[in-house]
């Protein structure tokens, strides 16, 4: 998944040799392969499959009626009709980023620690884009060069491990627990970075600080402060490291409490970029996403932007402003947390009945997102070059190989691991899913293993 370094299309000075490559960019080679497109192959492939694998949302509760109400809203007044309809700014629609800037401040504002330091932003920090994804996409063509370092949890959001291989970044794992990323190792990585020589190319820590993608784990608040010290350390006037906190699930916590984001542990104001979306807690069809950006980096990634797309759909952007305005976002949110829980019961349920008799099998269990991370026996790889992958398709189910999920230095790979969504299938299809997938371990588990491997604790 994550190609050697030194064979990246980028990096590498010799022309490719093969003839159906022949005409494309390095660029276009090295965003080939990547694991989205190979499973959505796979999904659509196959659809009589129990997809456990596409983080898509939950069908039924997107909501329908509110963005009929909010569209009225948006296209019964000409004037505002126009506006939505005509092209927007580079940084998008200001009532938008306003209300965004707002919810952040309301969320954080809990902690004394924080107030201060958060109210320092300002809406001219705030860019809107065509969902998060684009924020990042953005950011690493504001802020990394091939051959750069971005510091990653290990494991992460795999799109991301694709961006940084699309721009020939090199991605570098740091160790998370169930506390979410562990400072210690962090500190320890950019330790050995700089004694290596190479802490002047590392330029930002990509980390998603809430119900995270693929482990569902949130950072701890005690940790927070503890990594924006530790990157504050490391960073220099010459070589700055950013944080980037992607906090896309940070609203679909049905369980526990909310904690302040990095972001307002960034007293500075010059280290932490937070970037967020409506797609998880509202609807991906409508694609609307951000960033908060310390100040120095507005003006750098607009200019990006302006190159690109000089602003994002302007029609969904007054659209997402109606629906804050409506007031009614926050039901919908909470009708969400309860269709997820039930959901996030079903497949723990499922975990309990068919996979706690296999010996080495363990997950971890979620208090919100819509992910259960699965760790196998360790001589089981869940790969798609390794036996239980295709067994899993026989029997009737796709999962995620936890493998797409680690960046190609720091942290080593762990093959025997599978990333599960409950978000998309009924409570009945997950536990389908669960019976298959438990089914196709079996089936490919070596008799002894049984025997040898003892269980994980839970
Ligand atoms: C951690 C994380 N960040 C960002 C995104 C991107 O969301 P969007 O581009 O739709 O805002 C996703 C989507 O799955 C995600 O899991």
């Amino acid at each position: 998944v994550n190609k050697p370094i030194a064979s990246h299309p980028l990096q590498n000075s010799t022309p490719p040799a093969v003839e159906t490559t022949a005409g494309l960019s390095r660029r276009a080679l090295a965003a080939e392969g990547q694991p989205i497109s190979f499973l959505m192959h796979k999904a659509l492939a196959h659809p009589e499959l129990v997809s456990l694998a596409a983080g898509f949302v939950d069908p039924v509760t997107l909501p329908v009626e509110l963005t009929r109400q909010a569209f009225e809203v948006v296209l019964s007044d000409p004037r505002r009709a126009r506006a939505a309809l005509q092209y927007g700014t580079t940084p998008g629609h200001a009532p938008l980023r306003e209300a965004v800037l707002d919810r952040l401040l309301e969320a954080d504002g809990q902690g004394h620690l924080v107030e201060g330091a958060v109210r320092k932003r300002s809406v001219e920090q705030v860019v809107m884009t065509a969902g998060s994804n684009q924020m990042l996409r953005l950011l690493f063509d504001t802020l990394v060069d091939a051959g750069d370092i971005v510091l990653t949890a290990a494991p992460t959001y795999f799109v991301v491990l694709g961006m940084l291989g699309n721009i020939g970044a090199r991605g570098f794992g740091i160790e998370v627990d169930e506390g979410g990323l562990v400072p210690d190792a962090l500190e320890a990585a950019l330790l050995r970075l700089k004694r290596s020589g190479e802490l002047s190319r590392v330029k930002a820590l990509y980390v998603v600080s809430y119900l995270d993608n693929p482990r569902n784990i949130t950072i701890d608040a005690a940790r927070r402060g503890q990594i924006v010290d530790i990157v504050k350390r490391y960073s220099s006037v010459r070589h700055p490291i950013r944080i980037i906190e992607d906090a896309a699930y940070r609203e679909l916590r049905y369980g526990g409490e909310d904690v302040p984001s990095l972001l307002s542990y960034d007293l500075e104001g010059d280290t932490v970029i937070h970037t967020d979306t409506f797609s998880k807690a509202y609807s991906p069809g409508v694609r609307v996403g951000w960033g908060v950006l310390p100040r120095d980096l507005v003006e750098p990634l607009l200019n990006q932007k302006g190159n690109i797309d000089f602003g994002s759909p302007n029609l969904a952007q007054h659209l997402m402003a109606a629906v804050l305005e409506s007031g009614l976002h926050g039901t919908h949110v909470e009708a969400l947390r309860r269709a997820y829980s039930e959901k996030c019961t079903a497949m723990l349920d499922a975990c309990d009945d068919y996979l706690a008799p296999i010996s080495g099998v363990s997950w971890l269990r979620p208090t919100g997102g819509i992910y259960v991370w699965l760790t196998l026996p360790e001589q089981l790889a869940a790969g798609p070059g390794g036996p239980l992958f295709d067994q899993a398709l026989t029997e009737g189910m796709l999962y995620v190989p936890g493998e797409y999920c680690y960046p190609s230095e720091g942290v080593g790979i762990a093959p025997n691991t599978i990333r599960l969504t409950f978000a998309m299938q009924t409570p009945e299809r997950i536990r389908a899913g669960i019976e298959a997938l438990a089914r196709a371990i079996q089936a490919v588990l070596p008799a002894d293993a049984t025997a040898r491997v003892s269980r994980s604790a839970r």
